[in-house]
């Protein structure tokens, strides 16, 4: 018996790269955007590399760049002054979206995320109830179906409610037939876990839950990590509501779930690698413990391998400089 057997696959750089399954490539990276009302400059999210609270001018300046890096998809978060309780106001968020469609034109893919948690004053994806200790879901629905109408109107590809209200994926597809929206996607963050791995984007967003109110925290509407059959619940739901879309979000600690999920819905899968597991690599870059880029490449690869098609990530920026070296 000769000795080499599984090794003579993995011997050159020819070999290996004619024998992997899958690659990441920077044209199924989405990278998310922080759009903020009302600041004079424009802020580093903290634990985040590279990733700032822009200002509505250098959220334009910051797309021209990532567009020169091969970066054309966007996720974009808008962040509003005004809080409020029940009238919000979407109309920021909206211009911005506009503002990026002239700008750019079909250059750029813009989802615009569809949430209430940016604009409330207590920070929960929907409307209190008079108690504030239970999210009502039929007034929320209401109120992100107008926002999600707004966003696709001022020129949104696509529409992500990321609240986990129940009902509001057949609301907005509703709504954006009435509206003669037909050609507007909805990704629905399907299986989004009640998780710790929001916490830099909870600072970029102004979206903590619960400061001073009896409802503390978003556990009564995202999934428990602890029951992936809820997520295959929600998923199914989202699929029959008319999403063309679905997500898992957190990745890397949900990789199960998308490997299954994604085996089960034949439809596209996308995965949301959230602002605490970039923090994690990147804060270990800082301390020289990790490689920041081959620490991204393996994580993205992972997706891959468990039936993502696209992946958000804060780091799409940089994707093209590490996938060339
Ligand atoms: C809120 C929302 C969150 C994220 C996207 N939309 C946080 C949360 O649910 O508290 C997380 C994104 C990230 O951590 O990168 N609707
Ligand atoms: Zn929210």
């Amino acid at each position: 018996m000769a000795e080499l057997s599984l090794r003579r696959t993995r011997q050159d750089t020819a070999i290996r790269e004619l024998t992997r399954q899958v690659r990441p490539t920077v044209g199924q990276l989405i990278q998310p955007h922080f759009v903020v009302q009302n600041i004079s400059a424009r802020e580093a999210v903290p634990g985040l590399n590279a990733v700032y609270r822009e200002t509505p001018d250098s959220l334009l300046e910051q797309i021209e760049a990532d567009l020169e890096q091969g970066v054309s998809k966007i996720l974009l978060f808008g962040v509003p002054a005004e809080k409020s309780d029940t009238d919000f106001d979407h109309q920021f968020t909206a211009d911005q979206i506009a503002a990026v469609r002239q700008r750019f034109g079909e250059q750029i893919w813009l989802a615009a995320d569809v949430c209430l948690c940016s604009a409330t004053l207590h920070g929960h994806c929907g409307i209190l109830n008079d108690s504030a200790d239970q999210v009502m879901n039929a007034a929320s629905v209401e109120a992100l179906t107008e926002a999600a109408r707004l966003y696709a109107s001022a020129g949104a590809n696509c529409v992500a409610p990321s609240d986990m209200m129940d009902g509001r994926v057949a609301a907005i597809r509703q709504t954006l037939e009435q509206a003669g929206l037909d050609r507007t996607l909805i990704m629905s963050y399907a299986a989004k876990f009640h998780s710790s791995f929001y916490g830099p984007f909870r600072l970029a967003a102004e979206s903590a839950p619960g400061k001073d109110i009896p409802l503390s925290d978003r556990a009564s509407y995202q999934i428990d990590p602890a029951r992936p059959n809820d997520a295959l619940l929600s998923a199914l739901r989202d699929d029959r509501e008319g999403a063309d879309i679905l997500m898992v979000k957190p990745g890397l600690p949900y990789l199960d779930v998308l490997a299954e999920l994604s085996a089960r819905i034949p439809k596209p899968w996308a995965v949301y690698q959230t602002s605490g597991e970039s923090a994690a690599i990147e804060l270990m870059a800082r301390e020289a413990l990790i490689s920041r880029e081959s620490a991204n490449l393996e994580t993205w690869t992972a997706f891959l391998r468990a039936g993502a098609s696209m992946i958000i990530t804060y780091d799409a920026r940089h994707a093209r400089t590490w996938l060339e070296t």
